[in-house]
């Protein structure tokens, strides 16, 4: 594959996928004082997401960069690391500059070549699918399953050929896959697990953290995440070799012996002393903002819940989902309105939101390698998903004043 070649799709292309490409983002519009009852830290504009940084940031930087350790090698980025893989259970945290980087390592650290194949599911940001293209392995894409939105574990046997070295699953919006047929069926055939948990700190399944459920997993500290560094990721592992490779390849790999002596093709994917500061200070806080956000996600569905239409997500009897992002489906007939429709609804009165991921297979560079096969839950999501505002900062009194805006939006109810 030719990276840099840009991919437009044809105009009968693009018709294929216009049922379900959500629309333009609509322009958020501040609200009045005054046009809810919103008491407190009241605010014109109410964020999908944003960072809480609230605790010792600060402190933390202001201490590295005293120290005059800003680069990786500082011992914040040591703290870190440990910190991060006690609250996943795991024996390594490998600290790197962005959760893509964080699932390229891993795929680098499989050793994945060209003609590899890994299984991953449709409905996931692209950094997923990337991050094994990069290697010059192929994404094999599987449908997600309804109730949960999550990879349809079914489905991945059907997907398993002799050049199949791996599955990635992905913990959609905070909420776990279903592992343990997953684990039986990798153990099968051989095939390592590698989660891409980007958007899931803190996600339990069966209780077992994510995180710590397969060979290797990914994270991501972008801002909008539970816990962020503003940019940066983290690879959890129990696997010394494994950790040792991704350590190695994360920093150029140089070798331990002699200096600038490289055996492999490595990255410059280090994670700075600066922002692991930032991070060993979110981690004081993180079941806190997870804590916030599981509050936030109750509150949603109480509210929501008699609105026609609208559907909350639902956790799964395996899961203790983090809610990273609160989404909802519109049911366009039910309802009244569709997802672009409410959604330009909730704009104008203050409440930005975001539609849910274009699947991979949608994307313009990956479409005519998938265009025969047919994902319809994920094309599905993409057409009646979105996501509401669901930082833990959120407020009791906004959630009510966002259900009420979405009541009063549902022309069946009135308003
Ligand atoms: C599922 C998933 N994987 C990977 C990534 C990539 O993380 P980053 O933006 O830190 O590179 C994201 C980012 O949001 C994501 O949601």
């Amino acid at each position: 594959m030719l990276m840099l070649k840009r991919t437009e799709l044809s105009a009968e292309e693009m018709r294929e996928l216009a049922a379900f490409l959500p629309g333009a983002d609509p322009e958020v519009k501040p609200r009045f004082r005054g046009a809810d009852g919103c008491a407190g830290s009241w605010r014109p504009i109410i964020p999908v997401c944003e960072p809480v940084l609230g605790g010792n940031e600060i402190e933390y930087v202001r201490q590295a960069i005293e120290s005059n350790w800003i680069s990786s090698a500082g011992g914040f980025t040591r703290e870190f690391e440990a910190a991060f893989a006690r609250f996943c259970g795991t024996r390594y945290g490998i600290a790197c500059s962005s959760g893509t980087a964080a699932m390229h390592l891993m795929a680098a650290s499989l050793g994945l070549e060209s003609g590899d194949e890994v299984i991953l599911p449709t409905f996931t940001m692209i950094a997923t699918a990337n991050a094994i293209t990069y290697c010059g392995a192929r994404p094999v894409l599987v449908d997600c399953e309804p109730q949960h939105w999550q990879m349809d574990v079914e489905q991945v046997a059907a997907k398993i050929t002799p050049r199949t070295r791996a599955v990635m699953p992905v913990h959609i919006y905070g909420h776990p896959v279903d592992m343990d047929p997953l684990i039986e069926l990798a153990d099968r055939h051989g095939l390592a697990i590698i989660e891409d948990a980007a958007e899931s700190h803190g996600a339990r399944y069966k209780g077992r953290p994510v995180g710590g459920l397969g060979l290797a997993a990914g994270f991501s500290f972008y801002a909008n995440k539970i816990v962020t560094t503003g940019e940066g990721g983290m690879v959890t592992t129990n696997d010394p070799d494994f950790a040792r490779l991704a350590a190695t390849l994360r920093d150029h790999a140089f070798s331990p012996e002699r200096h600038f002596w490289h055996s492999y093709i490595g990255f410059n994917y280090r994670l700075s002393n600066l922002q692991a500061a930032v991070g060993l200070a979110q981690m004081e806080q993180c079941e806190r903002l997870i804590e916030a956000r599981r509050r936030n996600a109750a509150a949603y569905g109480r509210t929501l819940a008699s609105i026609p239409g609208i559907r909350t997500p639902a956790e799964a009897p395996w899961a203790s989902s983090v809610y990273w992002m609160y989404g909802i489906l519109v049911d366009a007939e039910e309802y009244g309105l569709t997802r672009d429709q409410l959604r330009r609804r909730l704009a104008e009165n203050g409440i930005e939101t975001r539609s849910f991921f274009v699947p991979v297979h949608c994307q313009p560079v990956y479409r005519r390698a998938y265009a025969s096969e047919g994902f319809p839950v994920a094309e599905r999501l993409c057409r009646d998903g979105l996501y509401l505002p669901s930082a833990s900062s959120l407020q009791l009194e906004e959630i009510e004043y966002i259900a009420g805006v979405i009541r009063g939006a549902c022309p069946g109810l009135g308003s």
